[in-house]
Formats: C-alpha cells, structure tokens, sequence
C-alpha cells in the first residue's frame, strides 16, 4: 500500500516537474490580454511580457505610444485616433473629441446646451444621456460609447499587429470617481470594440502599480494627476496587498492650457510693447499659441527659450511680416503661473484632511500627467512633502503601464498569481476646487 501510494507519489512529481520544465524552457507565450488607457485627450495601450517581465507600451505605425482620443466622420470612413485629428480643420462638425466626459453620465437637456456651446460639434440630449450629431451623406447621432469604442478598436489593431495573435480580452481603467454607470459604459465601448473587460481598474491605482508599490510595503500612497486641463488627487491605501481610495479631490479647470494662457498673455502683451498694435490676426494668435506650448516645453528642460514667431501685424506695408522675437526664462514662466501652481496643494491638502492622515504619514508620492514634468511644480509638491515624488517613469504612460501590470496579472502571466489588486470603492465624494 505504502509502495504504491510512493510510485504514484513520484508519477505526480515527474509530471509536475516536466510541467514546470516544459514552463522554463519553452518561449513564453504570448500575452492575450491587454491593457488600455482610454483617455480624455490621449489614449495608449500596452502589454505585459512575461518572458522579460516587462510593459510594453504598443506604438501606432509610426511609432507614437499614444494616440490623440479624436475620431472623425467623413463620407465613407471613420478615422481614429491622429487620423481623426489630422482631419479636424477641415471637418471640425463632425470631428469629435473630449467625449469620455460624457461617458456613462446623466445629464439635463440644459447641461448639454451648455456643453454644445463650448465644441464645434453638436451635443444632443437623448434620455438623459448625451449624444454627438454628425453630417456626412446623412445627419445621424454617435454615443460617447461608440466614439470610445473606435479609439478601442484602433488600439486592439495596433496590439493584434504588434503581438501576431488576435486579442479579445482587456484590462481598462477609469478615474477614481466613474460611478458604476460610467463604468459600464466604458465596459461597453470594449464590448463594441470586440473586447470582453476583464477588470476595470482605478487609474491612480494603475500609476501606484506603474512605480511596483503593489509589491514593496508602503500603506499611502498619493496620485497627483495634472493634464491639460484637469487636477486629480487620490489618496490611496494599501490593505492586505489591495489598494484602497481613501479621498479624492481635484480641480476641473486648472492645467497645462491655463498655464499656457497666462504665458500668451504675457507674450501678446510684449508684442503690443514692441510694435504698437497688439496681434489680431487669428492665424498670428495662433501661431503664437503654438509657440508658447513649444516653449513651455522646452522650459521643462532649459532655463530660457528664444520665442520667434512670424507675425503679420497691422504696422506698415500690408502684408509684411514681422519676426517677434523675444526670450523666455524659466523663472518668468513660473512668475506668470505662481498662483496657479500653489492652487495644486489645496486638493492636495483636502485628500489629507479627508484621509485624517498628516502629510508625513505619506510614503510615496506618485506624479501623473504631462503637466507634472514642469520643474516648479515637482519642486513645490517635494516640498510640501518632504520628499522626493516618484517620478522615474513617463507622466504620460504611468497609467497604460499599470493597467498592462494589471491585464499581465488577468493574463496569468504575472509570477505571483495575484487576481485582485483593488478594492472597489464605496460611494466616494470627490471635493472640486474650481
Ligand atoms: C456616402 O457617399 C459616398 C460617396 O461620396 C458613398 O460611397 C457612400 O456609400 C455614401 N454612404 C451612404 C451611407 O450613403
Ligand atoms: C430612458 O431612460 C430610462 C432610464 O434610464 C429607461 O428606463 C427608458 O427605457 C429609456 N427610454 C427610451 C425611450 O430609451
Ligand atoms: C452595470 O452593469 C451591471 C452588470 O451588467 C448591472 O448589474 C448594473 O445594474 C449596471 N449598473 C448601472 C448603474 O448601470
Ligand atoms: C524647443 O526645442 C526644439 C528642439 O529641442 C527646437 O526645435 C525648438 O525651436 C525649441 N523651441 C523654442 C521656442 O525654443
Ligand atoms: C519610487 O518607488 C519605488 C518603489 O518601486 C521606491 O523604491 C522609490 O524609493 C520611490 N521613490 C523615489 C523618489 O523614486
């Protein structure tokens, strides 16, 4: 009995030992799952390798790790993504962008006017939901869903083209505050999409495991997510290996455009200094525009940029062109935005307060969003905190990285075979400051 209870005891081994052999000597396989950042105005997608144990951020055929959330309508096609965007001048009715701030809300049929007013496209009111009215041969309505699920597809596309198999199973994220509706319908722009939603994940959640805090011991962590026009600050807390959020606050008017406006302003105003006449001309106002997003830029990585733009001001011989030229320091740019940039703590101080947690208490901080590579901005938040913000990976990617941890972990590809890396929230108030 002994003895054959013994030889079936090493037949189990031999199998299992081959199993684990045939894992370590045969090519990984292929992830199957992917994961996706669907934006408000970039989206990405990435994978996990197993082999490597690396992300991969997927680029488009041009090499571009994000594409613009922009689809466009035209008689015969529908173009996502840069190709959406390259078609917005021409066809600016039927070219639809912002639409994940409509996803999945209810809203009242006044709320959408006033929402109309602000796009080139039309908002309509459908039951309480929004839809955008298009005209190519004919006038139709497109749900946020739809305009979600394109951006979806030309990602799933780029992942199929770059892995070689056919992906029908996803990770995506959200922010903190989606409500159970909003969420659904981001699951259905997946499902049009040809996708089935494995998880859906918080995107600060997403950032934390971007920078590996699902796997070191830290209990809080706090996001602090500034884009182009948004703030968003989560406080997250770390139970049993699952990340919490515990408070979130934000400002839905303060980024990158504002800080890019008080740098035009300032910039519009030395043109009037120099020559007189202020620019009037749309196409000079928009070539300085440009020129000041290009200079912000560079300001991240220079102390002074020289601003030169070809203007066709109203001095002179009509239709002669005036090259404004004029330097801008870093110091000046951060003396034009130094109440904006203070405004960034006071959700910041919010989350903390709602949290019952001191600022010290705060074991990592987690900075997200292109906005946060402006220097004066990591420096005022490392102040504030005493410490160094993780900063090591892409502002832009931190999210599509950790949702591609995350759809790794579905995938069963991840070592350890953690499943749940998030506990869903309760019903959570988030403060807006704006
Ligand atoms: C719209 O017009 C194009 C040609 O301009 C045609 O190929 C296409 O089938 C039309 N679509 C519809 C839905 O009528
Ligand atoms: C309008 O919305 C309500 C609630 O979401 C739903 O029960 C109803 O079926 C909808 N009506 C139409 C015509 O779609
Ligand atoms: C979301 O979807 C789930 C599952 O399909 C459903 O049970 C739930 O009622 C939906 N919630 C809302 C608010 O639409
Ligand atoms: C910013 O840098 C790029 C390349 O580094 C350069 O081509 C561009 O002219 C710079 N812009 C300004 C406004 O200095
Ligand atoms: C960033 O995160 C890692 C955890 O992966 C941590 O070890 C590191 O100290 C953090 N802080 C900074 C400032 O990089």
């Amino acid at each position: 009995m002994a003895g054959e209870m013994s030889i079936l005891g090493s037949a189990i081994l031999a199998l299992l030992l081959a199993g684990y052999l045939g894992q370590q000597y045969l090519p990984p396989p292929k992830p199957r799952v992917i994961g996706l950042d669907l934006g408000t105005t970039f989206c990405s997608v990435g994978v996990f390798h197993p082999g490597v144990g690396e992300v991969e951020v997927i680029e488009d055929e041009e090499g571009r790790k994000s594409i613009p959330s922009v689809v466009s309508f035209t008689h015969t096609e529908v173009h996502a993504g840069y190709e959406g965007q390259e078609l917005s001048d021409g066809n600016p009715h039927n070219t639809i962008y912002d639409a994940k701030r409509f996803i999945g809300k209810v809203f009242e049929p006044e709320d959408l006017e006033r929402e109309s007013a602000r796009y080139p496209f039309k908002v309509a009111y459908n039951n309480g939901s929004a839809e955008f009215m298009v005209s190519t041969n004919q006038t139709f309505a497109v749900s946020p869903e739809f305009i979600g699920s394109r951006l979806l597809l030309k990602m799933r596309r780029m992942a199929e083209s770059r892995l070689g198999v056919p992906v029908l199973k996803a990770v995506i994220s959200v922010p903190a505050d989606f409500d159970e509706r909003q969420r659904n319908y981001t699951i259905r722009a997946a499902n049009l999409a040809g996708m089935d939603v494995l998880r859906v994940i918080n995107e600060p959640t997403a950032a934390a495991m971007a920078y590996g805090l699902h796997k070191v011991d830290v209990s809080n962590v706090l996001v602090v997510d500034l884009g182009g026009g948004t703030l968003d600050v989560s406080l997250l807390n770390k139970q049993g290996g699952m990340f919490l959020t515990r408070a979130m606050a934000g400002n839905n008017k303060l980024g990158g455009q504002d800080f890019n406006q008080r740098l035009l302003q300032h910039v519009v105003e030395r043109v009037r200094q120099q020559y007189g006449v202020p620019p009037t001309r749309k196409e000079d106002v928009q070539l300085l525009r440009q020129a000041v997003e290009a200079a912000k830029l560079n300001l991240t990585l220079q102390p002074s940029v020289l601003l030169q733009v070809p203007l066709h001001l109203e001095t002179g011989v009509p239709g002669s062109l005036t090259l404004f030229r004029e330097p801008i320091t870093r110091e000046l740019f951060e003396e034009l935005n130094a109440d904006l940039f203070r405004k960034i703590l006071d959700p910041v101080r919010t989350v903390l307060a709602e949290g019952q947690l001191a600022k010290e208490e705060v074991d990592e901080v987690v900075l997200v969003g292109g906005s946060t590579r402006i220097p004066c901005i990591r420096r005022l938040i490392a102040q504030f905190f005493g410490k160094d913000p993780n900063t090591s990976v892409d502002p832009d990617l931190a999210v599509v990285t950790g949702v591609a941890i995350q759809a790794g972990i579905m995938g069963g590809s991840w070592p350890l075979q953690v499943s749940a890396l998030e506990i869903p929230n309760r019903h959570l108030r988030k403060t807006n400051f704006s």
